[in-house]
């Protein structure tokens, strides 16, 4: 019987460690630049948390969650998302009592049983954070920039910000039944997907994939002309914000996408998504927005906040389609020309490695499939142990990625090989 990953999972291979390394690096370094620190919540929560928050009826809660009864009859469920994990952490620990905002960042394994396709997996990583305990909207600004500067950080072109505001929650009925008016006049031609949003959350129309549904939404009513002035003047402080980063900065690139109303229920005024040129789901490559009332919801105080959540496979993947990722993982292989010497090698190959020289020993095979060896891992040199090179202290070294120049170094001299091999 042979085993696989469950569907919709996958392994992280040892050629891609760096390119995820380059990713969670560019996340935390920025973070923490804008005086962000980390936090960590459980994996898994009580169900409610997120019945809660993310809302009963949406998509992540209705079909996607991982739950199930524990030991003790709790109801648990895997994380499918962790804004809400951070705020329960928020409230439970009286992080309210410490200088607000808070200013958090996480990373880790998220969990969503979706239908597995390119971009969208069953365990999946994000970084994310969150920015408790500021309404205005210089955060929501603050959030997108950081956002922004982990995207130039790692390089990506053709990145744009789609923006929107959804009001507040009195603004977002208003809004609702005025979508629900526009809608009823196409119920008909809608898809069967889109009949069943119209009757339990008629905001998910607009975000359907469904090209009939996209086509009649392009003329529905937009939540922009429903906002009340509070939320507008939020809005429009935003957008001047993001004009001023536009002027300075001609990467930049930010778009008002009036369809843009996300798939969880804990939004109010400000909705992002940075998307790439890639298609379908791949290309939304983080997204986030204000939450003002989630924390109240949980039992906390009435604490206003903001954030967003990164994909960390979709960054990942958008990175590997520039770079080769087969490189070299080690600076030294071990050739071992005497049997008699393997002794003396593990201890040379312990002194090549106390100065940071990555090194293997080559198996124990003839000099040439040594040699092979060597060449096959892409090492960046071979490193001869012979009586000669031991009765001379030193080593006798082949820089195989410089033409198989020949080079010899003393034994008391490493740091010198740790230049060369890593200039
Ligand atoms: P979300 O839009 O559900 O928001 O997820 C954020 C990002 O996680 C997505 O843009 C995408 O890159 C990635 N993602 C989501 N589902 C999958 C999946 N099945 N496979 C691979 N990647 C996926 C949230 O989770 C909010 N908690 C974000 C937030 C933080 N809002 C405020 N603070």
């Amino acid at each position: 019987m042979r085993f696989q990953a469950p569907r919709g999972t996958f392994d992280i291979l040892p050629n891609e460690e760096d390119t995820w390394n380059q990713v969670q690096h560019a996340c935390f370094e920025t973070a923490r630049l804008f005086g962000y620190r980390y936090i960590e919540t459980p994996i898994f929560e009580e169900s409610g948390l997120f019945e809660r928050t993310v809302g009963e009826d949406t998509d992540i809660v209705e079909k996607e969650m991982y739950s199930f009864e524990d030991k003790g009859g709790e109801n648990i469920s895997l994380r499918p998302e962790n804004t809400a994990g951070v705020c329960r952490a928020f409230i439970e620990n009286g992080l309210h009592n410490t200088t607000l905002p808070s200013r958090l960042f996480y990373y880790g394994p998220m969990f969503r049983y979706e239908r597995p396709q390119s971009g969208r997996y069953r365990q999946f990583h994000q970084f994310g954070i969150e920015c408790i305990g500021d309404e205005s909207p210089d955060v929501d600004y603050e959030v997108i920039k950081i956002a922004w500067d982990i995207l130039n950080t790692l390089n990506f072109s053709n990145v744009i910000l789609n923006i929107n505001s959804l009001g507040d929650s009195q603004d977002r009925f208003l809004y609702t039944e005025e979508l629900k008016k526009y809608f009823s006049k196409y119920l008909n031609d809608l898809p069967k997907v889109d009949q069943l949003r119209f009757e339990r959350s008629p905001l998910r129309i607009l975000d359907s994939k469904e090209e009939v549904t996209i086509k009649i939404s392009e003329e529905a009513p937009k939540t922009l002309d429903f906002i009340s002035s509070e939320s507008l003047i939020h809005h429009e402080n935003l957008i001047q914000n993001l004009e001023q980063l536009s002027s300075i900065d001609e990467k930049f690139q930010y778009k008002i996408n009036n369809r843009l109303v996300r798939g969880l229920d804990y939004y109010n005024k400000t909705v992002f998504e940075y998307t790439s040129d890639s298609s379908g789901p791949q290309g939304v490559l983080l997204g986030g927005g204000r939450y003002d009332p989630l924390i109240k919801i949980l039992g906390g105080q009435d604490t206003p906040a903001v954030g967003f959540a990164m994909g960390i496979e979709r960054a990942v993947n958008e990175l590997k389609k520039n770079i080769d990722i087969e490189k070299n993982y080690v600076d030294a292989v071990l050739i071992v020309t005497d049997e008699d010497l393997r002794i003396q090698s593990t201890q040379i190959a312990n002194s090549l490695r106390s100065h940071q020289i990555k090194t293997i020993i080559a198996p124990r095979k003839s000099i040439k499939a040594q040699m092979r060896f060597a060449n096959n891992i892409n090492s960046k040199s071979a490193v001869f142990i012979g009586k000669s090179e031991l009765e001379d202290n030193k080593l006798s070294i082949k820089l195989l990625q410089k033409k198989s120049e020949q080079i010899d170094i003393a034994m008391d001299d490493l740091n010198q090989l740790n230049k060369i091999l890593n200039s």
